[in-house]
């Protein structure tokens, strides 16, 4: 069984993680504050904190789980999907480990990695189930096969759960990430205020014609009544979070019907949300569904999940071809 040593640096998070036989022994994250005063993260500024940050974390996370590099038997990192410039540190730094310590190479898809967060702690879901991804980039319904056999069967046409939230925070002049401030707000409100559903087929999504129609709503009313946001926010971000709510789960409804399937799960930065945990453990016990809610640590980014994915990997042999094998070492 392997000891791993894995990265995650698609976007705005530097982490290392430390997996040996499969439990996790470290999970460090170093987050970057610079992006919230220019209301998103920007690209260059992310790549720069984590060439910052990349061998800080890697050391701690190292010292925290007490392993000397020596023992590491593969490096694993986020292939993407992510910021071209922050997968390419977290790239950079892990081949260079590699290399440098004559150990295989594990690419890791960002997104099947939320789904196998999962698999960090008891009790995992049992195969096939269904996994709504929930993130800042991307907003999936995953038929879970098996580990490393995924099927997206829905997904969004336009902007993501994440980025509705945080654009909608935006709109009502809360700073960036505002996806837990409209968390936070919906918390003392009532769903009030109503806004449209989207309306495309099968198991997708879309969520820029809500941006538009929450843009039109806060407009109209600041015209009437300059304070009507302020005084309104909590009922603002309940609806809001409400209409999100509603949209993905008419949807992972529809799917769980169509396929059968009673074993559901959530996961993404989106699945932290505290009206989305409700709302699953609700709708399970309507519909007899075995649902799965990951830690909160375990929601948005973090190397554990690229951990337990390398971890898989790793038993299948799926290495990166830009490993360099010992004899390739040879050669040189
Ligand atoms: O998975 P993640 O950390 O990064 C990506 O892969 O994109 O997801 C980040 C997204 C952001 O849009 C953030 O606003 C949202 O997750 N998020 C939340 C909550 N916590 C994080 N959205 C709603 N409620 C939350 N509590
Ligand atoms: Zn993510």
């Amino acid at each position: 069984m392997p000891t791993i040593l894995a990265i995650e640096s698609s976007c705005d998070d530097t982490s290392c993680a430390i997996i040996k036989e499969g439990k996790i022994l470290s999970n460090l994250i170093a987050s970057q504050a610079v992006h919230s005063q220019w209301g998103g993260v920007v690209p260059e500024l992310a790549s720069r904190a984590h060439h910052q940050n990349i061998v800080p974390v890697v050391d701690s996370a190292l010292k925290e789980a007490c392993i000397d590099k020596s023992a590491i038997d593969a490096v694993a990192f986020t292939r993407g999907p992510g910021l071209l410039g922050s997968l390419l540190v977290g790239t950079s730094f892990a081949k260079a480990f590699a290399l440098a310590n004559n150990i295989p190479l594990i690419e890791v898809n960002h997104m099947m990695a939320h789904v196998l967060a999962h698999f960090i702690d008891e009790p995992a879901p049992s195969f096939p189930f269904l996994c709504l991804t929930v993130s800042g980039g991307h907003t999936q319904i995953v038929l879970v096969k098996d580990y490393l056999e995924m099927e997206v069967i829905g997904s969004t046409k336009d902007d993501a759960a994440g980025e509705a939230f945080d654009k909608s925070a935006k709109l009502l002049g809360l700073p960036y990430p505002g996806g837990p401030l409209i968390d936070k707000y919906a918390q003392s409100g009532q769903p009030c205020f109503t806004f449209p559903k989207s309306k495309v087929g099968a198991y997708d999504f879309s969520f820029s014609g809500l941006k538009t129609a929450i843009m039109n709503f806060i407009n109209n009313a600041k015209q009437k009544d300059a304070g009507f946001v302020d005084r309104e926010m909590n009922n603002i971000c309940a609806s809001i979070q409400n209409i999100i709510i509603q949209t993905l789960l008419d949807k992972l409804c529809k799917a769980a019907k169509d396929l059968e399937i009673n074993h559901i799960a959530i996961a993404g930065g989106v699945s932290a949300n505290s009206g989305l945990r409700q709302a699953i453990k609700e709708y399970g016990e309507k519909y007899a569904w075995k649902t799965y809610i990951p830690k909160f640590e375990y929601c948005t980014d973090n190397a554990a999940m690229i951990a337990i994915t390398a971890h898989y990997k790793f038993l299948k042999g799926a290495f990166s071809s830009q490993s360099v094998s010992p004899q390739a070492r040879m050669k040189i």
